[in-house]
This record gives C-alpha cells, structure tokens and sequence, in this order.
C-alpha cells in the first residue's frame, strides 16, 4: 500500500531533500513523496525539480486576500490526495480553508522544544534565552503558531561559541533523523495523529 506524502517549504529544502533520499533507499516504510509547495521562490524549489518531484508555488502576491491564498494552497495540495502534508521549513501560517481540508493530517517540523520558542526565530530565542538544551519537534498543525499535539522531539546540546547558524545546522541533523523517523512511523501507522 502506498502513503503520499506532499512537502510544502520556503527555504533551502535541505529537510525535503532528507526525505526524498530516505524514500528512495526505503526508510520512510511505503511512503513517498508526491509533491513539493512552496509560497515563495526558494532553493527548495529547485532541488525538489532536480530530484525529479512534482511542484508546484502558490505565492500570496498572487491572490486577493490571505483566505483566497489559504484556498488556492488547499486546491493545489489536493491535486495530489496525500495522505500526509509536512510543513518542513514552510514559512506562513496554515488557514482555516487549508487546516478543514487537511488538519488531521498535516505535521509540521520546528526548530525548538516545544512547547518553548514557537515562532520563526526559534534558534535565536533559544540563544538569547540563555537555555543550554533546545532542539526540534515534530507535531501536528492547528490553527496556532507551532501549537497542535506533539508527535516527537529531538535535543540538542547548546555549545559554548553557538552561532544561530551553528546551531541551527546542528539542529537540522536531528531534526532531519527526527522527521524521516515520524513519516515512516505514520505511513507504518506506529505513530497515529490524533482525530486519524
Ligand atoms: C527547519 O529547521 C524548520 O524547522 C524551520 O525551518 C528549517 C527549514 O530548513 N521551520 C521553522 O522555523 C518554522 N517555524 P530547510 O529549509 O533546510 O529544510
């Protein structure tokens, strides 16, 4: 039985590439991604198409209102009838049309601990916040900032001399592991998203 997975993203797409690799050597049990979204022209773009995946951009600047955005993403994610949606790195705040159409099946990847530093300056908050333990989490998206059930996490040490960069690389490693670990778990039905 197959489980398809569309990946929606912002940024360089290094957590969608994670995935893409892990599917193709088999880690992500029977799933496989369909399709990359993004909201924004970005490096994830391009590596989706030179990994040879579907895509598709759906950029607010071309619709009236944030809602008909929300519309217009949920209608471009259906195309594809995924089982799954992981918001990884995607940058924008998922809407009521999206989530009623999706909600009990989409996660979303975080750069901390939740419930600590939701937001997009994660990395940031957690240095400025002087705590020595932060790292990633996966959970399931409602309708507020980095607040649905969480699925998984992952910690990650604070090192003396930390960079935001430093450290959210570091970050990265785990949360990559920790992402491919949740998709195959839910496409192998081990982990269960709640309301599923
Ligand atoms: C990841 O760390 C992800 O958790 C974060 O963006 C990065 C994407 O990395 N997302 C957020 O901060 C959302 N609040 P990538 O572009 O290399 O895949």
């Amino acid at each position: 039985m197959s489980y398809s997975v569309v990946v929606l993203a912002s940024g360089t797409g290094s957590l969608a590439q994670a995935l893409i690799e892990a599917a193709q050597r088999g880690a992500t049990g029977p799933a496989s991604l369909a399709a990359l979204g993004v909201d924004r022209p970005c490096p994830a773009l391009d590596m989706a198409k030179t990994a040879g995946l579907a895509t598709f951009a759906v950029y607010p600047a071309d619709f009236p209102s944030r809602a008909d955005w929300d519309q217009g993403l949920a209608k471009a994610v259906a195309v594809f009838q995924p089982d799954l949606v992981v918001s990884a790195g995607f940058m924008r705040v998922l809407g009521p049309a999206f989530l009623e159409r999706f909600g009990d099946r989409t996660i979303n990847t975080h750069p901390a601990l939740l419930p600590n530093f939701p937001g997009a300056h994660a990395v940031r908050d957690a240095l400025a916040a002087g705590v020595t333990t932060t790292g990633c989490t996966a959970h399931q998206v409602d309708a507020g900032v980095d607040t649905g059930p969480i699925i998984a996490q992952r910690a990650v040490p604070i090192e003396k001399g930390d960079t935001e960069a430093t450290l959210h690389e570091r970050i990265k490693v785990q949360e990559r592991l920790m992402l491919i670990e949740v998709v195959a778990g839910l496409a192998c039905g081990t982990i269960r998203l709640p309301g599923r």
